[in-house]
């Protein structure tokens, strides 16, 4: 297929952002500035950043891909049926998308689907549309580079009905306060034959939890760190990666893991013009929290953002699971 042909298909918005405080020099100084130092997990997402959680996909220890991809391979098509006349797939934080080839493939067995990824990784992004859109002649795509929260505001005109999906456990990486107002706003664009599929990771075994943020090849350590190099090169900033600690560990109050880079030594750090900031022994800086749901916490949050849940998927060893949510009426 000749690539004026994919190009015909294929349109690439850069959402501006919307909120201030997400350009990177202000959303670094926010969070290093906070108590704990926090820093968003959607730093991670640069291109190097990108590739390395293609690889923590196929960890042995992260079993959260392969566990989804089997809930997809065995109902993509009781997903797809369970909105007639679909037409449209809109997904947030879609990755390599390759998941997603799964649904869109049992939705493009009824008919032609549009395809409205949002990610914050553009190059990434558009490379893994082109690979879509070839040999998928009845596959367009509108591709949002975007957070979550803008590309949710910039989302094209309806075509008809949609599926939003909200896989990988992404989800998790929000907190509760957060995930509550992304899935209130996601409401709002639901109609009644609409449906959101969330993907999330269920509370299992604690060593099989801790083990999916600690792999034995340290690729989850890069990951973390990558973090750190990213602000070295693009904010110019002087953080030594080899005196931070790569930490993963379950906070069961929370029923979350949270990633966290730790201090090693007293340090200071100088960010460009902002800063410096000086870190303590032991001091960390949270970098990601993995929230683990259960079916029934899962339930309960659809339902504060006014969702009904309508059905869910789990795989066999029940360590994950898929939850349509449909339009609660009355709300
Ligand atoms: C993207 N997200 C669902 C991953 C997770 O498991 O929370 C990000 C990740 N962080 C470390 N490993 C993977």
């Amino acid at each position: 297929m000749s690539l004026a042909a994919i190009d015909q298909r294929l349109k690439v918005t850069h959402v501006p952002r919307g909120r201030p405080e997400t350009t990177l020099a202000e959303a670094v100084r926010r969070g290093l500035s906070h108590t704990p130092r926090t820093l968003p997990s959607m730093l991670f997402y640069d291109q190097a950043g990108s590739e390395l959680f293609d690889s923590i996909t196929e960890l042995p220890e992260y079993t959260l891909t392969r566990s989804e991809r089997s809930i997809l391979l065995r109902h993509a098509d009781e997903m797809v049926a369970a909105i007639p006349d679909l037409a449209e797939i809109v997904e947030f934080g879609s990755g390599s998308g390759e998941k997603t080839r799964i649904v869109l493939d049992a939705a493009l067995a009824t008919g032609p689907v549009r395809y409205v990824p949002i990610d914050v990784s553009g190059q990434h992004l558009e490379a893994s549309m082109r690979g879509l859109l070839v040999d998928r002649p009845t596959l367009s795509a509108h591709a949002l580079v975007a957070e979550y929260f803008d590309g949710l505001r910039a989302l094209p005109k309806p075509i008809g009905p949609r599926a939003f999906m909200f896989m990988g456990s992404n989800i998790g990486n929000l907190t509760t306060d957060e995930a509550t107002e992304f899935l209130k706003l996601v409401r709002r664009e639901i109609g009644e034959h609409d449906r959101l599929f969330v993907g999330v990771d269920l509370v299992k075994d604690l060593a099989l939890m801790r083990a999916a943020y600690n792999d034995s090849s340290g690729v989850t350590a890069k990951f973390n760190k990558n973090l750190l190099a990213r602000l070295n090169r693009e904010l110019g900033a002087s953080f030594d990666l080899d005196a931070f600690d790569h930490l993963a560990d379950w906070f069961p109050e929370s029923s979350r893991i949270e990633m966290r880079l730790v201090s090693r030594t007293h340090q200071m750090v100088t960010l460009g013009n902002l800063g410096p900031f000086v870190f303590q022994e032991d001091e960390w800086i949270r970098t990601e929290v993995c929230h683990k749901y259960t079916p029934t916490s899962i339930k309960e949050l659809g339902s504060t953002a006014g969702f009904k849940m309508v059905q869910t998927w789990t795989d066999d060893p029940g360590w994950f699971m898929v939850a349509a949510f449909g339009a609660e009426i009355g709300r």
